[in-house]
């Protein structure tokens, strides 16, 4: 509850990753088999497959082609009747379009799952992410924000209701807030040890220090970026509105400006000692081979072989679905955000930008 409440949210229910929280919080809405989810094109598998091991088909929105996140405007022509929830994560710590999400999910009734496993206190409007949607989820994996650990993750709600479907959900249907005798429904067991939640109680009050150092820092990087001579490479925006916690940074390169490839220049970065320059092409779930295989359940194809499911297998055509989430992949630059980086850093990292920069452009 102490989570939920620093999220803002009247309810928490501990599990065991940031990928159980995604599947307690599809269990918590007891869908039926064969529904459709909206999901996030770029993201960790730990947000596609609890969707795949709950019998339901991930659809994939589409990303902004200079921000990894979902771009709304590609959701409604993907809503159909068997569609029932959007399950959007707000990638390297920044927000989703969170006001626009909301409001195609309202005109079509469906439940809004925010993925936040990179973005512990991102703040989207005065909001803290997590709080916005039905429901919000969380990683507590040793590299993300906070910790409970090695592994851990949290649901969070305002509904009581599915607060309790989510307790039942990730500990065996077990009847809780009911006088039932016996479980209520199919789950599974993804409860915390007493260890973890003691070592997540702990990390929990650093969160707003860890993510203010993280903001700081990125705020000196810009600051000293812009006092450096750079050409091939520039911050990538926001969503209107959000305020990144940055798991890590993103820098929009400009090919046209450039006579080495992202990769190239990114790698030269590299080599100067500073953690800038991979991209994020290994999160772009839809042209994944696993998926377009359809390598789930032995060599059966379900849930898309299911008689639930009524859309056609033979249309879905996952690798070529996100066109902006290729390009977005292509042209973003990933650079590393910790809290203990400091100014000398951010001065460091531009410096090292600048110097590849220079006998990089064109
Ligand atoms: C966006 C996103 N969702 C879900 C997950 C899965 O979290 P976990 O590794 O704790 O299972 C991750 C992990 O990195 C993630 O980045």
């Amino acid at each position: 509850m102490e989570f939920a409440e620093a999220m803002s949210t009247k309810f928490g229910t501990a599990v065991s990753s940031g990928t159980a929280s995604i599947h307690t919080a599809l269990g918590a809405l007891r869908l039926d088999a064969g529904s459709e989810i909206i999901c996030a094109p770029i993201t960790d598998p730990g947000a596609i497959m609890p969707v795949l091991w709950n019998n339901c088909i991930p659809i994939f929105a589409d990303s902004y082609e200079d921000n990894y996140n979902m771009d709304p405007a590609t959701i409604p022509a993907l809503i159909g009747e068997q569609t029932k929830a959007i399950v959007c994560g707000h990638i390297a710590g920044h927000p989703c379009d969170m006001d626009e999400i909301l409001n195609i999910a309202e005109d079509h009734n469906l439940c809004v799952i925010e993925d936040c496993a990179q973005a512990h206190y991102a703040q989207y409007k005065g909001k803290t992410v997590g709080s916005i949607g039905d429901m919000g989820c969380f990683s507590m994996m040793s590299g993300k924000h906070t910790t409970s650990g090695g592994q851990g993750g949290m649901v969070i709600t305002d509904d009581e209701e599915l607060y309790w479907n989510a307790k039942r959900f990730a500990d065996r249907g077990k009847p809780f807030n009911t006088d039932e005798p016996s479980n209520l429904f199919l789950g599974i067991n993804y409860r915390v040890t007493e260890i973890a939640a003691a070592i997540g109680r702990v990390q929990l009050e650093k969160m707003p220090g860890i993510a203010k150092a993280r903001q700081d820092f990125v705020a000196a990087f810009e600051v000293a970026l812009a006092n450096e001579d750079v050409v091939c490479c520039e911050p990538s925006p926001v969503a209107d509105g959000g305020i990144s916690v940055y798991w890590f940074g993103t820098l929009l390169f400009h090919a046209d400006k450039c006579s080495k490839t992202m990769a190239e220049y990114g790698a030269a970065v590299g080599a100067e000692g500073v953690p800038v320059g991979g991209d994020y092409a290994g999160a772009l779930v839809p042209t994944k081979q696993w998926i377009n295989d359809m390598q789930t359940y032995g060599q059966t194809k379900e849930p898309w072989t299911s008689p639930h499911w009524k859309g056609d297998i033979d249309k879905l055509d996952y690798a070529n679905s996100v066109p902006a989430g290729e390009k977005c992949v292509a042209q973003l630059m990933r650079y590393g955000v910790h809290e203990c980086q400091g100014e000398q850093d951010a001065v460091d990292m531009a410096k090292a930008i600048a110097k590849v920069d220079s006998a990089y452009r064109r």
